[in-house]
């Protein structure tokens, strides 16, 4: 049954009663043992954030304002000036750290570099230089394209460096996402690599840019790194290889003096159909929360921890906690450039092993996936070094999160659940380890500082049960707006609640007030006038010993308004069966009530995601009703859907 909403719009079913104190030996040791950060940014919290400022970054000048808030448009650390390069490069080699190691680097093929924050203050130099060279000044945009290669954050450092704002483009897009992505920003510099290597072949991105390079008039120059050496076309005036650049650059470029409010960089979000938002992230307020977060989330200790965010710089994971928020903590960070079974299944832990690992942020998709393939893997490998364990970009199932816990952390590591957006620039709610008691899969509080609130359909702030998270004050990493749309960020973001942000996510609250994110509130399902979460359902699927990952969407139906369809991948030596069908749909209905039980369950191989592997519910509705596909653009293999569809015409429906 569901429990009692006390105005609540989503109803809540899960019941979930595993929890996880910290353990004293964590406590020992931890940044954020006590509640004092909660404490400091509860009595004020701009002032709060202004102390974080200041104790984490440097700046070339003070800001004379903590705070211009003209809702929805919020100005931090106003007048203040400094560089975001500065920060994460300069410093720490000028205060004698130059030897340590930024990132260890490795390459698919098993090639690799290690790469000191003085080799990083020398690349980013030079290539600083490059780009002045090809006639970059201040504010001028640079799109990237490239693999996980070293040279990607050595060229989105050295535009901070010189003040050009970066726009990433994740290496997986199309020439035509390339095309709308320049035009939108009007990009002077494309910046690419021959190829990378994924699954032990090269992967072209070159001919991408060649394509894509027909319909964007802005474009001046390309920068190609040389990574597999294969033949590419080179346009003569036009394309340049980055290594004969750099070797005629100059070493030295210094910093360019930006304003706090200064763009840093822009980052493209498809949304589901609409035209890609430019996402504008400004410089002070999002380092400081970067850097803020990535201490005291990840339980920061720069000098020992070797740190590793296995997500692709692509994404706003990557801009933010293989970037931006480690360098300017001064931490060593892994890169891995490929995918984890090449050339096995425990690549992963095999570098894990290799240089220490000590925390591994990644996410819920490939959790599930490492579930899936079983513990022989990580079992063989000694990840006794691991002392805390992240997860971030869907909300992970409590079976998900119990297996990372004992199977990946040996049952020591505290498991930090983070939820944020590319809108919201850094991790929002989490646990702090070592403060917080958690429990699998509930992503518990907003960080200190944080102003979160779920609300019912009409604006009122839900006690307990199921509604519409929202985001009650401006923080200082907030997208400060659409690129060139002002309206449509006013409209997306602010318009629903007055004087809210809006997410976009549904999101529980439970009786002692820990926050459950319940997946995208389009994606909620009315089955006979109920409100039901996708993430409940696959939560309880994934809860069964059969069922490896699982997905769940709403179709027509026209006795119950919508019924669920379960779209069910089995788990180790399990196979697909009209039984095994039946017994899970029962198991949902044991642990979520009758009315959330699956109508019909499709066993399948695959789910389709999106390149950042977030499952694309939308795509299994138009499955599930029988419609022609929409958008697939953004879907990683577009096989996936044809497979599913055929299995869905061959799956009884029950009931
Ligand atoms: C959406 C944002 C945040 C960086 C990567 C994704 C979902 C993200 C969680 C979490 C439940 C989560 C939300 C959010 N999401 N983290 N810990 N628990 N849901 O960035 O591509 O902008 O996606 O990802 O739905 O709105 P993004």
């Amino acid at each position: 049954m569901a429990n009692e909403p006390q105005g609540a719009t989503i109803e809540d079913y899960l019941l979930e009663e595993r929890r996880f104190p910290p353990s004293e030996a964590f406590k020992a040791q931890t940044l954020a043992a006590s509640p004092f950060l909660y404490d400091d940014a509860d009595q004020d919290w701009q002032g709060f954030w202004a102390k974080q400022a200041g104790e984490l970054l440097d700046w070339d000048s003070e800001w004379h304002t903590i705070l211009e808030w003209d809702l929805p448009f919020a100005k931090w650390f106003v007048g203040g000036t400094l560089n975001a390069c500065h920060n994460a490069v300069d410093r720490h080699v000028l205060a004698g750290r130059g030897d340590k190691v930024a990132y260890h680097w490795e390459g698919e093929p098993g090639d690799t570099r290690t790469i000191t924050y003085s080799d990083l203050l020398v690349e980013v130099q030079r290539f600083a230089n490059v780009l002045k060279g090809l006639g970059i000044v201040k504010g001028d945009r640079i799109c990237i394209y490239m693999p996980m290669v070293p040279e990607l954050p050595i060229a989105m450092l050295a535009c901070a460096r010189i003040g050009a704002p970066h726009s990433v483009v994740f290496g997986g897009f199309s020439p035509d996402s390339l095309i709308d992505r320049i035009n939108d920003a009007e990009c002077k510099v494309v910046i690419t690599a021959d190829g990378g290597y994924r699954r032990g072949a090269p992967s072209m991105l070159k001919p991408n840019v060649d394509m894509a390079l027909a319909s964007t008039p802005t474009i001046e120059h390309v920068v190609v790194v040389q990574r597999v050496d294969e033949p590419v076309e080179m346009v003569d005036g036009r394309d340049r290889w980055w290594h004969d650049l750099m070797e005629a650059a100059e070493p030295e470029c210094p910093c360019e003096p930006m304003d706090s409010e200064d763009l840093l960089y822009l980052l493209y979000t498809s949304g589901t159909t609409a035209k890609p938002k430019g996402i504008m992230h400004t410089t002070g307020g999002y380092l400081t929360q970067v850097a803020f977060t990535h201490k005291y989330v990840f339980d920061l200790h720069p000098d020992t921890d070797v740190y590793w965010c296995a997500a692709d710089i692509g994404w706003v994971t990557g801009h933010s906690y293989i970037v931006y928020g480690p360098l300017t903590n001064g931490a060593t960070s892994v890169i891995y450039e490929g995918v984890p079974d090449a050339p096995a299944r425990d690549r992963l832990w095999d570098i894990a092993e290799r240089y220490g690992v000590t925390i591994l942020y990644t996410a819920p998709t490939a959790i599930r996936t490492f579930r899936k393939w079983g513990t022989t893997e990580p079992a063989a490998h000694d990840l006794s070094k691991l002392r805390l364990l992240g997860s971030v970009g869907e909300p992970i199932n409590p079976e998900a999160w119990m297996w990372y816990q004992e199977h990946i952390g040996g049952g020591r590591c505290p498991i930090v659940d983070t939820w944020w957006q590319t809108e919201t620039g850094a991790i929002m709610i989490s646990p702090l380890p070592g403060a917080t008691t958690t429990k699998p899969g509930s992503a518990t509080f907003p960080l200190p500082g944080i102003g979160a609130e779920v609300v019912d359909d009409a604006g009122n702030p839900v006690e307990r049960g199921g509604g519409y998270l929202t985001l009650t004050r401006p923080w200082p990493s907030m997208l400060r707006g659409i690129y060139g749309d002002p309206e449509r960020y006013r409209e997306t973001y602010w318009s629903r609640f007055e004087g809210r942000y809006f997410a976009g996510d549904g999101c529980k609250v439970d009786d002692e007030g820990y926050l459950w994110l319940l997946g995208r509130v389009d994606d909620v399902m009315n089955v006979s006038g109920h409100r039901i979460s996708t993430t409940e359902v696959e939560s309880a699927l994934v809860d069964h010993p059969a069922v490896a990952e699982a997905a769940v969407v709403g179709a027509n139906d026209a006795v119950t308004g919508q019924a669920i369809m379960a779209y069910v991948i089995p788990r180790g030596t399990h196979t697909a069966s009209t039984e095994l069908g039946e017994e899970v749909r029962q198991h949902v209905a044991t642990k979520l009530g009758p009315i959330a039980r699956p109508k019909t369950v499709i066993f399948t191989d695959e789910l389709p995601k999106t390149r950042s592997g977030k499952i694309m519910r939308r795509l299994l509705r138009d499955v599930a009703e029988g419609r022609a596909l929409g958008d697939t653009t953004t879907l990683a293999d577009p096989g996936v859907v044809e497979e599913i569809k055929r299995r869905a015409s061959e799956s009884p429906t029950e009931d």
